[in-house]
């Protein structure tokens, strides 16, 4: 039997994306296990989350390093230590830099609430409810050197309601972040993601 894909989510909020993904692999829907949460964010409660479950968090905090360079070396070298496989970003509020990308190629994912690539950066619920979109959603993706740019894994549409309000959407938006999320990281343990180029293929089992 393969061995469990170890996950480490970085996160600098309330975590829900982190608690589904916990509760995926905890249910066994997920071939993997988180096996550390690092947020930037001292009292991120998506650390409170990680504890409740007896996972290691860390708090790192960026002014105690001299530049964005030195803070994702230590980044680097904690995911490292805990042979993480795959590098998931759930509400990170900072922008992943080079080396962090290249020292895990092709092992970051990244979830955007929006369909990329309209409305990529740190408002995309308000950025396309205020654009008036009917049709938002979520976009899952593997991370790049540039800003939500990076090939698309998964997407699910959301629609715009009349009455919205930027927490009315974005409610909705975290439903279908739940769902495929977890999803996402399934079908990457399961050595099924390909990328090639712009594009990435799942495979069917077969396939393999
Ligand atoms: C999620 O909606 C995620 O898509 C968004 O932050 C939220 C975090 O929620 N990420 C971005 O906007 C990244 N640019 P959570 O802390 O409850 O998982």
């Amino acid at each position: 039997m393969s061995k469990k894909t170890k996950l480490g989510i970085l996160a600098s909020g309330s975590g829900t994306n982190l608690q589904a993904i916990i509760d995926a692999c905890e249910s066994g829907e997920v071939f993997a296990e988180v096996v550390l949460v690092v947020s930037n964010v001292s009292d991120a409660y998506a650390l409170e989350r990680a504890k409740k479950h007896g996972i290691k968090s860390i708090f790192i905090d960026k002014n105690n390093f001299e530049s964005r360079e030195d803070y994702d070396k230590e980044l680097i070298s904690i995911l490292r230590d805990n042979q993480v496989n795959l590098v998931v970003l759930a509400g990170y509020m900072l922008l992943v830099g080079p080396e962090l990308v290249r020292a895990f190629e092709g092992k970051i994912m990244n979830i955007h609430p929006s369909l990329l690539p309209s409305f990529p950066g740190t408002h995309g619920v308000k950025d396309a409810l205020n654009y008036g979109v009917k049709i938002s959603g979520v976009t899952v993706h593997f991370v790049d050197k540039g800003l939500d740019t990076g090939p698309i894994i998964l997407q699910e549409a959301v629609p715009v309601m009349e009455n919205d309000t930027i927490e009315i959407l974005h409610n909705r938006i975290h439903e279908a972040e739940h769902r495929i999320y977890p999803a996402a990281i399934k079908v990457f343990a399961e050595g099924r993601l390909k990328i090639e180029g712009r594009r990435v293929r799942i495979l069917e089992k077969g396939e393999l």
